[in-house]
């Protein structure tokens, strides 16, 4: 048996030393399959990795400036701010607020921005006032103080729900951010410790709320002896030069910087700035009548 089998070596080995150059050299291959095989895998391993990455690259190559520039557009349009138009709310009894609402409605719109009068009884603060503060709008408010620093009638429902919300904490502290407003008290100070009550409590209220006062609060006195310019209406007539102003410097410079000019939108977050700054302070000092 013994002798068999190293017979049988014997002759494999002389078949092979009968084998051509390729023919042992393909017999090696065949015998060494298995590190050919994980050789090839790990090559084309290598092969997809490289690939995946390259794809990669150009991906962000080809797409990441887009999606960038999309993101910057985005940011810079959230920045962007206009002025949509100009409310003018009266709160009136003999009329003298609601002619001056009229008055000044119309030569908000001679310096071409939209404006409206409206009779605050008939608008609803819980349903709309909040719209207000993304809607681009101003909003004005001429009110009249009565009786004990009472509101007129027309303006009591909006006083009441005013009051209220501004310190109810289902409404919130922000509740009203982003709103930008002005005020302009009609009073008589011969009334003292009433005079021009729902003027001050109103700028107060709206204030209390996060809106934004563009600038200071006016006051038209009817004593025509103290009253600062000589009568309600020059009190009134003075408050509306400087209001016009600050309107048209807001919308003039709402147009300069926010009309594409800016990539990056800085200047109308600049300002968006300026104006969160001047809620509190710039408004308080320096812009009195
Ligand atoms: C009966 C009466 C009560 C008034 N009470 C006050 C008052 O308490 N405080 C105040 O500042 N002005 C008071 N005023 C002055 C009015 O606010 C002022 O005349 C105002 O211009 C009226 O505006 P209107 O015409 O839009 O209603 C009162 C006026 C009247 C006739």
């Amino acid at each position: 048996m013994l002798c068999i089998s190293s017979v049988s070596a014997l002759e494999t080995e002389g078949s092979q030393n009968a084998l051509s150059p390729g023919e042992s050299y393909l017999l090696s291959v065949w015998h060494h399959r298995l590190y050919l095989y994980s050789a090839a895998a790990l090559l084309f391993g290598v092969w997809f990795l490289l690939k995946v990455a390259l794809n990669k690259k150009s991906f962000s190559k080809d797409v990441g400036p887009l999606v960038s520039k999309a993101v910057r557009r985005s940011e810079g349009s959230d920045a962007v701010v206009h002025l949509s138009g100009v409310k003018v709310f009266y709160g009136s009894q003999t009329g003298t607020a609601k002619g001056f609402a009229k008055e000044l409605s119309e030569e908000v719109k001679t310096l071409g921005i939209p404006a409206e009068v409206i009779d605050i009884k008939d608008y609803d603060p819980d349903d709309r006032l909040s719209n207000e503060c993304t809607n681009m709008s101003v909003c004005v408010f001429l009110v009249a103080t009565y009786t004990d620093g009472t509101p007129t009638v027309n303006a009591e429902w909006f006083c009441k729900w005013l009051e209220e919300a501004s310190t109810d904490f289902r409404y919130g502290k922000t509740y009203l951010k982003g709103l930008r407003y002005a005020v302009f008290g009609l009073g008589n100070s011969v009334y003292v410790g009433h005079y021009n009550t729902v003027g001050t409590n109103v700028d107060k209220w709206l204030w209390m709320l996060s809106g934004m006062r563009i600038m200071t609060r006016g006051e038209g006195d009817c004593n025509v002896v103290k009253s600062r310019h000589g009568s309600i209406q020059a009190d009134f007539l003075a408050w509306k030069v400087k209001f016009l102003t600050r309107l048209q410097a807001l919308a003039k410079r709402e147009k300069k910087s926010c009309s594409g000019n800016s990539t990056s939108g800085s200047s109308c977050q600049n300002m968006k700035k300026e104006q969160e700054e001047g809620r509190g302070s710039a408004c308080t000092a320096g812009q009195q009548l």
